[in-house]
């Protein structure tokens, strides 16, 4: 018995790298695949069927049920299709897995729209998307059913957007966006019987080969680090049973490390006895900022316990 047999999983952007191996991964665990892929450039130009052909392909012939699905996610119509391609094809969805992307970095002052645009669009709409039709079956499923479904949705976001990294501003603030979304979902998925989370992976794929080849490479000796299995590991982890009580959360997972990351929260508060003003404010101000460097933060915030 696998983890998830008699379950159908839709995997976005499944034709390539941390997808690719998510797909397969669910597919070694018992679950019916839709392997979708626009399969177009890095930079999201162009398409071809290929890449998820040949991944569909490939679960086929280890044994697995796949079909492909080439839909632009980024698009209303197409999030719909994939949806209803999974519940027509094999009758019904378990999870989602949000996981296709694409770059296009530039500084802020250099940026155009397109680049701006077209990131966000395959990142933030293309989670969106998927998820909004997903949830409105799971939700129709269980008012059908008079109990809450058991599915659940992984999201993709990313250290530069949690983080803040220069030249990513179009990435990192759809990545971040990502993050919030997970957040929002879990909350009002929780009677439907949805759980929510996300991973922050660091993996060895076309779109770090450019940037991080070197510190990538595998080392002798040691296992792969940077190896894409092992977010998907993580993701799919998050999908199953076995994570049962987790929800809302994100998940770094790269280079051999997984972490539980958290988010915006106070640190430090100041109470006001009048309507604030910029002199209680410079009050205030050794007791807002006392002991933290208020400069640009840290791209890597060290673990707090
Ligand atoms: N590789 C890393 O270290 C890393 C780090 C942080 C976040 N991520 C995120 O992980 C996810 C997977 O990236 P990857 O590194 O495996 O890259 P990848 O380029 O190998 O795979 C991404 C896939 O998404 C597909 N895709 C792009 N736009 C699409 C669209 N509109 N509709 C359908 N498919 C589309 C591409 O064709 C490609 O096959 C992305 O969301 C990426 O931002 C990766």
């Amino acid at each position: 018995m696998e983890h998830f047999d008699g379950k159908v999983a839709i995997v976005t952007g499944a034709g390539r790298g941390i997808g690719r191996s998510e797909a397969l991964l669910l597919a070694a665990e018992g679950a019916a695949v839709v392997v979708n892929d626009l399969g177009g450039e890095s930079t999201g130009e162009g398409a071809d069927t290929r890449p998820a052909q040949q991944v569909a392909d490939e679960i086929g012939d280890l044994g697995g049920r796949a079909v492909a699905n080439y839909d632009n996610i980024a698009t209303w119509d197409g999030g719909q299709a994939l949806v209803a391609q999974a519940v027509e094809t094999f009758g019904g969805l378990d999870v989602l897995i949000n996981n296709a992307g694409i770059l296009r970095d530039k500084m802020s002052f250099n940026m155009d729209e397109s680049e701006w645009d077209s990131v966000i669009n395959v990142h933030l709409k293309g989670h969106f998307v998927t998820s909004r039709f997903a949830a409105a079956y799971w939700r129709q499923c269980s008012k059908e059913n008079g109990a809450p479904v058991e599915a659940a949705i992984v999201n993709t976001t990313s250290e530069s957007g949690l983080y803040g990294n220069a030249g990513q501003v179009n990435y990192a603030a759809a990545k971040a966006g990502i993050a919030s979304m997970t957040i929002v979902m879990a909350r009002e998925l929780e009677r439907v019987g949805v759980r929510v989370n996300a991973i922050a992976p660091v993996a060895r794929t076309r779109l770090t080969e450019g940037i991080a080849a070197e510190f990538m490479k595998r080392k002798e000796g040691d296992f792969d680090r940077f190896g894409p299995e092992n977010p998907a590991a993580m993701a799919i982890w998050l999908a199953s049973p076995l994570a049962n009580g987790i929800t809302g959360q994100i998940f770094k997972v790269g280079g051999g490390q997984a972490q539980l990351l958290s988010g915006w929260r106070p640190v430090t508060e100041a109470t006001a006895t009048d309507v604030w003003s910029l002199s209680s404010l410079t009050d205030a101000r050794a007791t807002l900022v006392a002991d933290f460097d208020t400069g640009v933060p840290p791209f890597m915030p060290p673990i707090e316990n």
